[in-house]
């Protein structure tokens, strides 16, 4: 501080650097909020020896995940509106998902009659909603900034791949996967 002093800066600069060390902390608080109302960050945990990924937007089923071992590491891959604020947002569909435990899969999708089938004759378990998430883009039913939440899916070790990043649907076609659309339309993390 002594140095910082003697080297000619005044009080009022000093007051300047610390409010310019706390401009990214409002501008996170700002970006947590989209067409009105609040959204939460959708988390992906990913494992090693299972290739499975969890998506949720609940921070306690990450910590949970990553303390059993299996699941390595998270990262945030979007933000969506929470299960309890989705349903006062309009044109917004809820986020179903599911998991199949002789799969060692997480499937997520917009679609019941998708939850359905994949209860009654695919193995899978419903989870319940993870978030709220846009059906498409237009000015009237969207909201401005979403992007593209892809679907993939490997049919050899039955596991889903979600991604915003449209270059990964040439990587992970190159290795098995099969795309298979825009679940939603999210929020980039
Ligand atoms: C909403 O999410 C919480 C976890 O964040 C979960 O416990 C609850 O079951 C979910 N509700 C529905 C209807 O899926
Ligand atoms: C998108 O995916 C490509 C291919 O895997 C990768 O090279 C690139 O860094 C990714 N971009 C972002 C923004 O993560």
């Amino acid at each position: 501080m002594k140095a910082i002093l003697s080297s000619g800066l005044t009080a009022a600069a000093l007051f300047l650097q610390a409010r310019c060390i706390s401009v990214p902390v409002a501008l996170e608080t700002r970006a947590a909020e989209a067409c009105g109302f609040a959204t939460v960050p959708l988390y992906v945990v990913v494992s090693g020896s299972l290739t499975d990924r969890i998506y949720t937007t609940d921070a306690t089923e990450v910590e949970r995940a990553l303390e059993g071992g299996a699941y390595l590491h998270e990262n945030v891959l979007a933000n969506v509106y929470s299960n309890s604020t989705g349903p006062r947002v309009p044109n917004t569909l809820p986020l179903y998902r599911l998991w199949s435990a002789s799969k060692t899969d997480h499937f997520v999708t917009t679609s019941w009659d998708e939850v359905e089938s994949a209860v009654d004759s695919n193995g899978y378990e419903y989870q319940g909603v993870i978030g709220y998430a846009y059906a498409d883009t237009s000015a009237e039913t969207g909201c401005a900034g979403t992007k593209a939440f892809y679907r993939m899916f490997r049919p050899d070790i039955e596991v889903h791949y979600y991604t915003l990043n449209s270059s990964e649907i040439q990587t992970a076609t190159s290795k098995g996967y099969m795309y298979e659309g825009i679940t939603a339309y999210v929020f980039p993390a």
